[in-house]
């Protein structure tokens, strides 16, 4: 991997991170659920309005309790986003769930809420929408459809913490969502997540789930004399040690977002016009969403011109990335039906999609730096139709 003057990422200390990390040590206590966990745990309870969020090892096992949850059971059906990280869908799959993929906006890269009502079955279990770039779905369409039928909705808020819908807090509005603290995100502690349960009924059970399917919480608090196995589940506690680090950051996270929107605004002042004059889409997050300036993309006319920017980047020492592989036409998609054509805005973005360095740490000079870097490349000149 060469080095880059400018990375694509960059994970920054806030203030308190290491000394709290000392301090879960000097406790002796670097276990899961110690006190920086029930710290963590409380500010995000109270900030959010959430029933209960639990801490865990990464978003991709919150993922998993709330399959666990929901009873996915083989054969049963789960809408995603085909354009999203594979962990939304895998945990579903872990259970036996069939994925049924659902296109893109075109304008946010959310789930397209109008696609919806044909993918339902009787066996749809569930819908997850994902709030890409930490960018609210169009909850008001997604909830009462799913409430309709019956279905439950799982938000995967990997990159939304601390955005908002219509006001309301991105991860409040299904009965459950995840959070990811990986070294990529907003908020970070190099491996983490938390699984936000918004319906009481299930509080109860998600403790059991993520402590091996055993009541232990319950004994903790003193309910039961002595724990047991009572029912499935997995190690999905996150390190005291982490979770040290974690409040940390969560402590600074007026600051971390003041940073990350002073970056994007950067970036969006700086490339505006640029991306009109040359048909390139860049992140216009709707009015009613206050989003989470969890990244800063451009959508550019074709894989060619993208690959060619990426290169022109990489020369002088910038770093950018694209990312999802359309979900349904990775190997494992194509196994449950995908088909080249059938997400068509997936597609193009997939392939004309690009991520701009972004991180807490990013200072404006280096920003400058990217920016004049992709003013200078060769944009192939806009073929306008003739009036005549
Ligand atoms: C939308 C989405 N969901 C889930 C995940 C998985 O997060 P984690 O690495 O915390 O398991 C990611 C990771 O980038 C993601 O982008």
């Amino acid at each position: 991997m060469p080095e880059y003057l400018i990375p694509f990422n960059k994970p920054s200390l806030t203030g308190n991170e290491l000394l709290y990390v000392a301090d879960a040590i000097r406790r002796g206590h670097i276990a899961g659920d110690g006190s920086f966990t029930r710290k963590c745990r409380e500010l995000l309870e109270r900030e959010l309005g959430a029933a209960a969020v639990l801490l865990t090892t990464s978003c991709t096992h919150a993922l998993e309790m709330a399959a666990l949850l929901l009873d996915i059971q083989p054969g049963d059906e789960v809408i995603v986003p085909s354009f999203t990280f594979v962990s939304t869908v895998n945990a579903f799959v872990l259970r036996g769930a069939v994925p049924v993929f659902a296109d893109i906006r075109p304008d946010t890269l959310n789930l397209d809420e109008a696609h919806l009502e044909g993918k339902l079955t009787p066996r749809t279990k569930a819908i997850v929408p994902v709030h890409y770039a930490g960018v609210g779905c169009e909850m008001d369409t997604i909830l009462p459809l799913a409430k309709r039928h019956g279905i439950a909705v799982v938000e995967d808020n990997a990159h939304g913490l601390f955005a908002r819908y219509r006001g309301r807090y991105l991860g409040t509005f299904g009965c459950l969502a995840t959070q990811s603290f990986h070294e990529t995100k907003n908020i970070v502690c190099g491996e983490g997540g938390a699984l936000l349960v918004n319906d009481p009924s299930f509080v109860e059970r998600a403790e059991i789930i993520r402590e091996k399917g055993t009541n232990r919480a319950r004994f903790f608090r003193g309910q039961v004399d002595k724990y047991t196995w009572v029912d499935v589940g997995s190690s999905f506690l996150m390190s005291d040690m982490l979770a040290a680090y974690l409040r940390a950051q969560l402590e600074s996270r007026e600051l971390i977002t003041a940073r990350r929107r002073r970056i994007w605004e950067f970036y969006h002042e700086a490339l505006d016009e640029w991306a009109a004059v040359h048909d390139v889409q860049v992140p216009t997050p709707p009015p009613h969403c206050e989003q989470a300036y969890h990244m800063f993309y451009l959508v550019l006319p074709s894989l060619e011109i993208r690959q060619d920017l990426i290169l022109h980047l990489k020369a002088r020492g910038i770093l950018s990335v694209f990312h999802y592989v359309p979900l349904h036409l990775s190997e494992m998609g194509m196994k449950f039906g995908g088909r080249p054509g059938q997400c068509p805005v997936t597609e193009r973005v997939s392939s004309c999609l690009l991520r701009l360095p972004f991180y807490n740490d990013l200072a404006a000079s280096e920003q400058a730096e990217v920016v004049q870097a992709i003013l200078q490349f060769p944009m192939p000149v806009r073929c306008v139709a003739s009036a005549s």
